[in-house]
């Protein structure tokens, strides 16, 4: 019959609503409340913050009843703090008047993702914006220097300022690259062929600074994960530990293995971090000292990029140091499934940064 359908169909209409992410409350035309999904009783009678909600919710279906469909931001200082939007639409049947519908939608998430986007381009902007200005006056000053020796001093600024940029495109390439892949490859790689790449990275700098790089990673132990990517965060590591250590000291690389877990240490005797700044590091463009780091030439990914590629692999990055002392920063990634083929000559103990 006609009434047995229309009740399946409002019970069909009720259970969807039920399932829909967002609160949803609805009046009949004399406003009385007729409809209220599961995530809206969270705040019929709740809480301060809650009770908030529900008020909002309210005038915002008064209004809709007098024909004012309406919506309006609203913060809830929580814990946990949340920025709501509770809009009201009037129901119109024949274009008569016969209820409301008030949804509130919880957008915390994407607000905070379009505030992380818009600090990212401000940061970007000016991380590249700097050297490309510096590029230009260079260039400007070199058009009208005659005295070879000036010039050639100049030439070799733009060469590096150049090489700058590239370096800082190149990062966010491989930033970008490793936050969009989601699934990451899972092969069995040996931790001393992913060490054997990055320290082939690393060797110019590190001969550049007399470091000696002394590796300790036994043979059977393997990761698994995508190759590239780890290469990628450790030898970002090693690169910190070469420039942020003094001359001529030692760079040590070891990994250990309880079956499950493998981790991966780098440790440099150098200048170490701050206690209040071990959070933040990790952070894009984080920089302990700009004036420091401005020096030794860095744009404040390299880190980032770490610890992407551990969170891809179910793994995490962390940091011991001491200003003054040297740092630690371990890499702990899922074990894989032991001995891996390794490429001959490669994942020796003690590899002096000097040889090959
Ligand atoms: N081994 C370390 N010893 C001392 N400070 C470190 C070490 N590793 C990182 N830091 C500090 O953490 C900051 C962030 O490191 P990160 O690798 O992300 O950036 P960067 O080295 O400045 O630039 P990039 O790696 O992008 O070239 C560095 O600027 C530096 O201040
Ligand atoms: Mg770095």
């Amino acid at each position: 019959t006609d009434r047995s359908e229309e009740l399946t169909r409002v019970a069909q209409l009720t259970a969807a609503l039920e399932g829909v992410p967002a609160a949803l409350v609805v009046w009949d035309a004399e406003g009385r409340e007729v409809l209220r999904n599961q995530a809206a009783t969270a705040f019929a009678g709740g809480r301060h913050g809650d009770a908030l909600v529900e008020s909002a919710v309210r005038d915002q279906l008064r209004g809709a009843l007098a024909g004012e469909p309406s919506a309006r931001d609203l913060e809830v200082f929580g814990p946990p703090r949340r920025a709501l939007v509770v809009a009201a639409l009037p129901i119109l049947e024949d274009d008569a008047l016969v209820g409301a519908v008030a949804v509130v939608e919880d957008v915390s998430e994407r607000r905070r993702l379009e505030a992380v986007r818009r600090d990212f381009v401000a940061n970007i902007s000016h991380e590249l914006k700097t050297p490309v200005g510096a590029l230009g006056l260079l260039a400007e000053t070199l058009t009208s220097e005659e005295d070879p020796a000036v010039v050639r001093r100049l030439a070799d600024r733009i060469v590096s300022e150049a090489f700058r940029v590239a370096r800082t495109i190149d990062e966010l390439l491989d930033l970008s690259r490793i936050e969009a892949e989601g699934e990451v490859r899972h092969e069995p790689v040996a931790v001393a062929r992913v060490v054997g790449e990055a320290i082939q990275r690393v060797r110019p700098l590190a001969v550049s600074r007399s470091i000696t790089l002394d590796v300790d990673v036994p043979r059977r132990h393997s990761v698994r994960g995508d190759r590239p990517q780890l290469v990628s965060a450790v030898a970002n590591l090693l690169e910190n530990a070469c420039k942020y250590s003094d001359e001529g000291s030692l760079v040590q690389v070891r990994s250990r293995s309880d079956g499950t877990a493998v981790e991966i240490d780098v440790c440099d005797a150098g200048i170490g971090i701050p206690t209040r700044d071990l959070e933040r590091v990790f952070e894009r463009f984080y920089r302990v000292d700009r004036a420091r780091s401005r020096e030794t030439g860095g744009t404040g990914l390299g880190l980032a990029i770490v610890r992407h590629v551990a969170g891809n692999h179910g793994g995490e990055v962390q940091v011991r140091s001491q200003e003054g002392e040297g740092s630690v920063f371990t890499l702990r990634l899922p074990a894989g499934p032991g001995v891996v083929g390794l490429p001959a000559g490669s994942g020796t103990t003690g590899l002096p940064a000097q040889a090959g």
